[in-house]
Formats: structure tokens, C-alpha cells, sequence
């Protein structure tokens, strides 16, 4: 999708289709309704008559005049976060993709900020416009080709443009690793998708197989991957490390596991096909550093992901297991389904030995933070609030939103041992938190945010504005909070 901002007046514009976001209340008769009434001899005023355009949330009316459509997108009340906006050029989008629209102008509502509405607009549209059936046969290669936002105030627009951009490349690059079945997607491909990523933004770019990962004293890693034929990987980019003249180094951490059957303590037959977005954490920091190369601020960044693939067999890891992880410390297995905090203790250690001053891990970590906070928000803890609330405040930005889990002492004693340092599984209770806490134990001093994105990597119904499944969680969430710390 091009993306270009013009001046010219709406019914000068060169584009199969215009989308017009039409609020409550709004008046046919003011602004660039009026133009557009104009244009249609007067139908757009007798549309709002009707009552077919009223602005109700996600309600739209089509409109041709000639070879051009107007399309009016209900955005419901006046309101203009990130999130609604991106609901509604998403849900418009989709809408026209449907239809064939090759170009297509969106008039910007001169009441709402540039730049927040630019960006969320280009970040909807394009992310709206994704078809998610990768392997059909009779899969169209359907895509908004030139898209045109409309605005006095053109000349405005070029630093949202390429934001607005990088975002939805990063979310869809992020959505697309997560749609990709695990027989495809293994912790070998994930290691070579990011490794073209990675050169071709100019990032190092360094991988591990399993024998690296064991040698290197991985023990928590190795052992989630050892039931599978599949080489694990620790998968490691960097964005600035050598730059001498900053002196933080933010890691972000994203969950790599390709399928997660649940191992010895294997998981019931039914949606266990879903387990193939177990790796969406890692998708988002693909995603993320994607973004933050592209956009390139000032700040020193490494993605780590360790990326294994958790099935049950002879060889598997069994509950009950006791292994030494990277730091030291011994881990009691007692959930072999409890796997992603394993590979990420590792993997954060492993960061924290490369100079990592503060430490963000991303995860589809819990079934009990989706049953707390279903695929709305995502859950954050940490050890630092000071990180957590600006990534709470990037979530606003981005539209995808967080909401705070405590990490009190108690839900740490929770996790204790008999037989070694401490065990991988707590209770049925607080389950989300005490996955967390056993991350804390190996972010150790270091500042430490931790974001369970296990119910909001997935849709399970289809939105107007997004696809059924993969929504990219956190790939923009990160990159924002980088860019505008
Ligand atoms: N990958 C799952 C968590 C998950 C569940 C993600 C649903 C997305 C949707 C994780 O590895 C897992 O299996 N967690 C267990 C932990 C339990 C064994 C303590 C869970 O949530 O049931
Ligand atoms: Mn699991
Ligand atoms: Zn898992």
C-alpha cells in the first residue's frame, strides 16, 4: 500500500473510492460532508434523512456517483483515541477491499490531531486489509494499491506517514509469522525470517541451534525442546549495541515456542491447532525491531527470542525434571505445559550477560490471563513502575491497551520448591501472576516489565476492522515505546 497525503479538493481526487468517517451528530451540510453532498447532487444530505448514515459505530453506507464510490464509515461518538480510529479505517477498508477498490482516499476530520488520526488511519487500513487464508488455492491477492489521505493540512503529514507505515508493517509482519502452521514455522524458520528481516534493515543478526543453546549451559530451553525433532534456537538482533554514547540497552524478550502441544502434561485435543501463536510474543519483537530500524531513534535495543518447539516423547522433558537454567538457578519441571516462562528465564539471563540494563519479555504466557482480562488487554507486571507505566501510556498510542497484574512477595512464595530452587507451576490460583513471578526470579536487579499476551495475540471472532486471529499484539506497543520513551 503507497501511502501519499494531498491537498486537492475531494471531488478533484483521482481514486476508485473515498472514505468519509461520519461521527454521531454530524451535519450533512457542514464541512466536507457539504462538499461531498454537493458532489452527489444533494443524495449525501437525503442518505443522512433516511437515517442510512448516522454515524452508529461500524454501520457504512456506499454511494456511486459515476466511477467513483463514497463510502461513509459510522466511528460512532466523536472520540479519538488511537484504538477507535483504527477500528474505523480498518473496518472501511476491509469494506472496499472486498469490493476490488484499488486506490482509495480517506478524508481526514480536521476536529481530530494529524498526526495521532494519520497514523491509526494508515495503521487500520492496512492491517484491516490482511486475508488470512495463506495456503488456499483460490487466495486473491487483494490489496489497496495507492492510498490517499486528504487534508488542507497535507504538508503536515510525512513524519505520520512513516511511522504510520512502519507500525502496520511491523503488526502485519508480526500477524503473518503467527498465522504461519507449525510445520512451517519451526524455530529454524522463525531464526531465517528473522534473519532477513534483520539484514535487510541493517540490524545484527546472530542465531543458536541446540547444541549452541546447551553448550552455553540453556538447560531450561534445552529442556522444553528435547522431546521435539526440531532444532530450539535463540535468535538474537541488535539495533545500535555498538553506539557508545547511551547508555541503556533495553531487551525485549519475546516467547518463541512454534506449537505447544503441553509435552508430557500434554493439553486437551480441542483449539490445541491454535497453539501453533504460542511464538506471537516473539512475532511481536520480529515485528518491533523491524519498526524500530525503519524509524531508527535514539536508543540502543536486542531482541531475543528463543524459539522451541514443546512436544511430548520419549526423550521429553517429564513433570517432575529438575534442570539447571542459564543462571543457575535449579528449576523444578512440576508442568511440562508450563514451558514459555522456562525458555524466557534463559533467554533473559542471556540478556542480561549481553549488558541489557532493562529487560521487557512478551508472551502468550497464561490461559489465566486470558480468562482475567479476555482479548481486550494484555496483562503487565513488573519490578519497575516507572517502565511500566510508559509502556502502559504506549499501549494508549497504539491502541493496544495493558492493564496492570500485581507481583506482590506472596504470589512469589507460591512457586517455592521442595526439591530444588524453585518450580515452574504454582496452584490453580493467580495463575498469570505467578508466571510472572517466576520470570522476576531471573530478571534479578535489573528493571523488568513482563506482558502476558496470551488473550490478546488471537481473535477468536472476526472483527470489522481485523481478521480472525492473528492481531501482531505488542509489535507496535514495543516500537512506540522505543521511539517515544
Ligand atoms: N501457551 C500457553 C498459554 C496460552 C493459553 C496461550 C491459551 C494462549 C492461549 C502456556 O504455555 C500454557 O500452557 N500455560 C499453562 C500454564 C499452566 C500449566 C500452569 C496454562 O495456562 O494452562
Ligand atoms: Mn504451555
Ligand atoms: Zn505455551
Amino acid at each position: 500500500m503507497h501511502i501519499t497525503a494531498s491537498d486537492i479538493d475531494p471531488a478533484q481526487i483521482d481514486a476508485d473510492a473515498i472514505i468519509t468517517p461520519v461521527f454521531e451528530g454530524d451535519d450533512p451540510r457542514e464541512g466536507s460532508l457539504q462538499e461531498l453532498n454537493n458532489l452527489s447532487g444533494g443524495k449525501v444530505a437525503s442518505l443522512f434523512e433516511r437515517g442510512e448514515i448516522a454515524g452508529k459505530r461500524d454501520r457504512w453506507a456506499l454511494l456511486h456517483i459515476e466511477d467513483l464510490a463514497l463510502l461513509f464509515y459510522g466511528a460512532g461518538k466523536m472520540e479519538s483515541s488511537s484504538l477507535s480510529l483504527q477500528r474505523m479505517a480498518g473496518g472501511a477498508a476491509r469494506a472496499l477491499v472486498a469490493r476490488g477498490m484499488k486506490s482509495v482516499a480517506f478524508l481526514i476530520d480536521e476536529r481530530i490531531d494529524p498526526h495521532l488520526q494519520a497514523r491509526a488511519v494508515i495503521e487500520g487500513a492496512a492491517m484491516g486489509q490482511m486475508e488470512t487464508n495463506l495456503y488456499a488455492n483460490d487466495r486473491r491477492e487483494r490489496e489497496i494499491e495507492r492510498f490517499i489521505l486528504a487534508s488542507k493540512q497535507s504538508f503536515a503529514f510525512d513524519d505520520a506517514i512513516r511511522e504510520g507505515a512502519a507500525m502496520a508493517e511491523a503488526a502485519n509482519l508480526a500477524r503473518r509469522l503467527s498465522y504461519e502452521p507449525g510445520n512451517v514455522m519451526t524455530p529454524s524458520e522463525m531464526s531465517r525470517r528473522a534473519e532477513e528481516m534483520a539484514l535487510r534493515e541493517g540490524l545484527s543478526f546472530e542465531s543458536f541451534d541446540e547444541a549452541e543453546i546447551k553448550r552455553m549451559g540453556m538447560g531450561a530451553l534445552a529442556a522444553v525442546s528435547r522431546g521435539s525433532d526440531e532444532s530450539a534456537r535463540l535468535i538474537v538482533m541488535g539495533y545500535n549495541l555498538d553506539d557508545q554514547t547511551d547508555t541503556e540497552l533495553t531487551a525485549l524478550v519475546g516467547k518463541g515456542i512454534t506449537f505447544d502441544s503441553g509435552g508430557i502434561s500434554i493439553k486437551p485435543a480441542s483449539n490445541m491447532d491454535e497453539m501453533k501463536y504460542d511464538m506471537g510474543g516473539g512475532a511481536a519483537v520480529i515485528g518491533a525491531m523491524q519498526a524500530i530500524a525503519r524509524l531508527r531513534p535514539r536508543a540502543r535495543v536486542l531482541g531475543v527470542i528463543p524459539a522451541a518447539e514443546n512436544l511430548p516423547s520419549g526423550r521429553a522433558v517429564k513433570p517432575g525434571d529438575v534442570v539447571r537454567s542459564l543462571s543457575g538457578k535449579t528449576i523444578e519441571v512440576a508442568n511440562t505445559d508450563a514451558e514459555g516462562r522456562l525458555v524466557l528465564a534463559d533467554a533473559i539471563t542471556y540478556a542480561a550477560n549481553r549488558g541489557a540494563t532493562r529487560i521487557i519479555d512478551v508472551a502468550t504466557l497464561t490461559g489465566a490471563c486470558v480468562i482475567a482480562l479476555g482479548e481486550a488487554r494484555a496483562g503487565i507486571m513488573g519490578t519497575d513502575q516507572g517502565l511500566i507505566d510508559a509502556l502502559i501510556r504506549a499501549g494508549e498510542r497504539t491502541g493496544e491497551r495493558l492493564w496492570q497484574l500485581p507481583a506482590d512477595n506472596e504470589y512469589g512464595e507460591m512457586i517455592r520448591s521442595d526439591i530444588a530452587d524453585i518450580k515452574n507451576t504454582g496452584n490453580r490460583f493467580a495463575g498469570a501472576i505467578t508466571a510472572g513471578m517466576f520470570i522476576k526470579n531471573f530478571a534479578g536487579r535489573l528493571p523488568w516489565a513482563h506482558l502476558d499476551i496470551a488473550g490478546t495475540a488471537w481473535l477468536e471472532q472476526e472483527k470489522p476492522h481485523l481478521a480472525r486471529g492473528a492481531t501482531g499484539f505488542g509489535a507496535r506497543l514495543l516500537a512506540d515505546f522505543i521511539i517515544n520513551p
